[in-house]
């Protein structure tokens, strides 16, 4: 098969917020505990931070991470988890139907995020809460003022302020398992005024607010529609969450489903334009995608209830997993004139790129290679690439492409970075790549991920699919040929 790359250096889409490759930590299962919070583990600091995981989050370089939940926000006291721990208190969270301990908090997470060099993006719980606790523990965080919340946080041992910029308004209000699930007006209204109580107590931070919880929600439209009428002038972004699975055991039509995710997101930004030409606003919202996944392989037991950090959505990634995250990765890029924020959900151990061992190692899933390589290379400039290949029909398009594609030009660092993902299950693909007005350039890396199972997983001892690093020519030009083998996510750098 054949397909061409065409990229003109006067035709991009935008600059990359690097925030585009955030991730999430939740309190659920095993995120938290014996995640990156294990006291007694071989690798734990003085405060019960695993230092492997740590290790791991830097090699993504992880640049925000959403805490504390997800459905466990909206049934969560924010001030069960600071101050001293021995008089925190262990609670029922109704959202996992687990025990909660509170031994970490937010206290630990602000010293977390320092160590594992990201930033926060904190939710507040608008489901059996409102804006008064959404003030306290923004005041909590990020006031300096003398008063009693930010006097707290002193008395607990931290004299500066936190300073976190990201808050989410609740989470998911519109699904039905969501605690204190709302209507489209209910939400809109609790989230536009704890949005207003917020920013006039901290006008420097920027709001989230809810969209629906999946492409398919039966409001999708509405909600959003109603929420942003009444938030607009107070929040900067719509929150999208998506996840993907292949129960129905189709690998073209899951390995596509990056083609469906694009849609959502033009349709997502096509309802916040709506809104703000109602409005005859010149301000314009952004999306955060703070919740994208493939989430289905394990089947949560219900015998588990009301243990501490019992094994909870562990899913455990296959080859074609990587596939598919890797193209939403590339569709994310490719939105980045509209898309700022997104979260791989989530982190560590629930539905997560990195697992641990309680007491023993961290070891990598399938999916955190690409989602380390487009962390790590893919900052810059978002180019308009044009291809021209062949696709296929599936139930939510009449052609995906079998060239998935995303290009970033990196002009400090004078290169240009190509990823692609050939979904041919069974022909390898010549790739002619164009990259016109740049001058010439060689390629000097070529990563691919490859594995003939679609089905490979890998374990604690055994990375079975894992990157390969390949041969490339030593050609200086500007038009180069690049064989992508069949079902294979590939990385590719020229230096100019
Ligand atoms: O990421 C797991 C869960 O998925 C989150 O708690 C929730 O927001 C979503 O439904």
């Amino acid at each position: 098969m054949k397909a061409k790359l065409y990229v003109n250096k006067n035709f991009t889409i935008g600059e990359i917020d690097k925030r585009i490759y955030g991730s999430f930590i939740e309190h659920i299962g095993r995120a938290v505990y014996t995640g990156i919070y294990e006291p007694g583990h071989e690798t734990a600091d003085g405060d019960g931070f695993r230092r492997d995981v740590i290790d791991f989050i830097r090699e993504i370089d992880v640049p925000i991470v959403r805490y504390p939940g997800g459905n466990f926000v909206s049934d969560y006291n924010w001030e069960d988890g600071v101050g001293d721990k021995t008089k925190r208190p262990r609670r029922p969270d109704c959202a996992w139907f687990s025990i909660e301990t509170n031994q970490f908090g937010t206290d630990e997470f602000a010293k977390w995020v320092t160590l594992a060099g990201t930033e926060a993006m904190m939710a507040v719980n608008l489901g059996t809460r409102g804006p008064e606790e959404a003030k306290n523990l923004l005041e909590y965080c990020n006031l300096d003022t003398d008063t009693y919340y930010a006097n707290m946080r002193r008395e607990n041992g931290f004299d500066k302020p936190f300073g976190i910029k990201t808050w989410c308004l609740g989470n998911e209000m519109d699904g039905p398992w969501q605690i204190g699930m709302k209507t489209p007006i209910e939400y809109a209204r609790v989230a536009a005024e704890t949005a207003k109580l917020m920013k006039y107590a901290d006008p420097d931070i920027e709001l989230v607010a809810c969209g629906s919880s999946g492409y398919d929600m039966p409001l999708f439209g509405e909600w959003e529609e109603t929420v942003l009428e009444h938030t607009y002038d107070y929040v900067e972004y719509l929150s999208l969450h998506q996840y993907y699975n292949n129960r129905a055991d189709n690998t073209a039509e899951f390995i596509g489903n990056a083609v469906h995710m694009d849609r959502y997101i033009k349709d997502a930004v096509a309802i916040c334009d709506a809104v703000k030409a109602k409005k005859h606003s010149d301000k314009t919202i952004n999306i955060s995608f703070d919740e994208w996944n493939i989430w289905y392989h394990f089947v949560n037991d219900t015998s588990n209830r009301w243990q501490e950090a019992p094994h909870i959505n562990e899913d455990i990634y296959n080859f074609e997993d990587a596939l598919l995250v890797g193209t939403m990765l590339m569709t994310l890029q490719n939105n980045c004139d509209r898309v700022k924020m997104a979260c791989l959900a989530q982190l560590v151990n629930v539905i997560a790129p990195i697992m641990t061992e309680k007491d023993g190692k961290a070891w990598l899933q399938t999916i955190f290679y690409p989602y380390m390589y487009a962390s790590r290379y893919g900052r810059g400039v978002a180019m308009k690439a044009v291809s021209d290949c062949d696709g296929y029909k599936t139930g939510y398009s009449d052609n995906v492409p079998y060239l998935a594609s995303s290009v970033i030009y990196n002009e400090a660092k004078g290169e240009i970075v190509v990823f692609a993902v050939n979904r041919s299950l069974d022909e390898d693909m010549e790739l002619t790549l164009e990259l016109d007005r740049f001058g010439k350039c060689q390629m000097t890396k070529h990563i691919e991920l490859y594995s003939d199972d679609f089905k490979a997983k890998n374990s604690p001892d055994c990375q079975r699919v894992a990157p390969k690093e390949l041969d490339v020519k030593a050609d200086r030009g500007e038009v180069h040929k690049i064989m992508l083998k069949k079902h294979s996510w590939n990385m590719m750098i020229f230096t100019l």
